[in-house]
């Protein structure tokens, strides 16, 4: 039997519309402004699960005082409608004032694999994530929690604080869903002008190249960041905060790919950073 999504704010609406659905019970966390990523989260949860429940926050414990919280983009409406379409039973749009009441003093921090790639680049990040994640864990009580690759380091994170605080959760991390041109889609890829859009394919290449010289033999971790550099370098639109090849695990920097490693960049165009990673096997 269908019936129509059901939406709630307030804790005690969340928790009422939980006790309607059947379990397994799946759960896809965003930020809004959802695209065919988002979607291909749901889509899976669907498949698996008897219920699905998706939320919406953008969550500003995990911007840094420059990032872009207060222009980051935002279209309810519309999101409402796709996750409707998808089959979502329940979607949970909390406020920053039910997220973070006045006295909020308690932080989730999974220390090493929050250190390098995003969380070198963006202090505090991660704590942001895992806390808000937790939170969310907390309310919905999902039996599985589904998360997008796109965001290698975030699922890392994640599956580390699920496994070191029991949370009874399944963690699925679903395959980067990519533009026509390469492109991860990505809610930021909206700031890109139309050159700088046309650019950011370079980041699909530069991970391709490297990834084809890894399947021709090349194991030298050094190497194959030197092969993203140089494609990358090739674009004048691009700016390069980091280039990695780490193990998919510690996300430690690796000398040389012995077993799977995860090549990943974020880069800039003009004030966009754009971050994608590819997993060699
Ligand atoms: P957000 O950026 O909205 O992303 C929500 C989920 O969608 C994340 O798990 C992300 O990895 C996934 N996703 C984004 N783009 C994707 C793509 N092109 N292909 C596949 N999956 C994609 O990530 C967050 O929100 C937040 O940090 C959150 C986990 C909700 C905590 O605030």
């Amino acid at each position: 039997m269908s019936r129509q999504m059901m939406i709630a704010t307030m804790l005690e609406e969340l928790a009422s519309s939980l006790r309607l659905l059947d379990h397994p019970l799946g759960f896809v966390p965003t930020m809004g402004y959802l695209h065919e990523g988002h979607l291909s989260l749901a889509r899976r949860a669907r498949e698996e699960c008897k219920s699905v429940a998706a939320s919406i926050f953008v969550n500003p414990t995990q911007f840094g005082p420059n990032e872009d919280l207060s222009k980051y983009p935002r279209d309810l409406k519309r999101d409402l409608g796709m996750l409707e379409e998808v089959g979502v039973d329940l979607v949970w749009t909390p406020t920053p004032e039910i997220m973070y009441p006045v006295g909020f003093q308690t932080w989730v921090e999974v220390q090493e694999v929050s250190q390098g790639l995003e969380g070198a680049q963006r202090a505090g990040h991660f704590r942001g994530v895992a806390t808000v994640v937790t939170k969310l864990f907390n309310a919905v009580r999902p039996d599985k929690a589904y998360f997008g690759q796109k965001d290698a380091q975030q699922a890392a994170v994640i599956r580390r604080m699920t496994e070191d605080l029991n949370f009874p959760i399944q963690i699925v991390v679903c395959p980067i869903i990519r533009e026509m041109d390469g492109l991860a889609m990505s809610s930021r890829n909206v700031y890109l002008d139309e050159k700088q859009r046309r650019a950011a394919s370079v980041l699909y290449r530069a991970l391709s190249e490297a990834k084809g010289a890894y399947d021709d033999g090349e194991k030298d971790a050094g190497k194959l960041r030197d092969i993203m550099k140089q494609t990358l370098a090739g674009e004048s639109l691009a700016q390069v905060q980091y280039v990695s090849c780490a193990d998919t695990e510690t996300l430690q920097e690796v000398d040389k790919v012995t077993g799977r490693a995860l090549l990943s960049m974020a880069v800039f165009f003009g004030k966009t950073r754009l971050i994608d990673n590819m997993v060699l096997e």
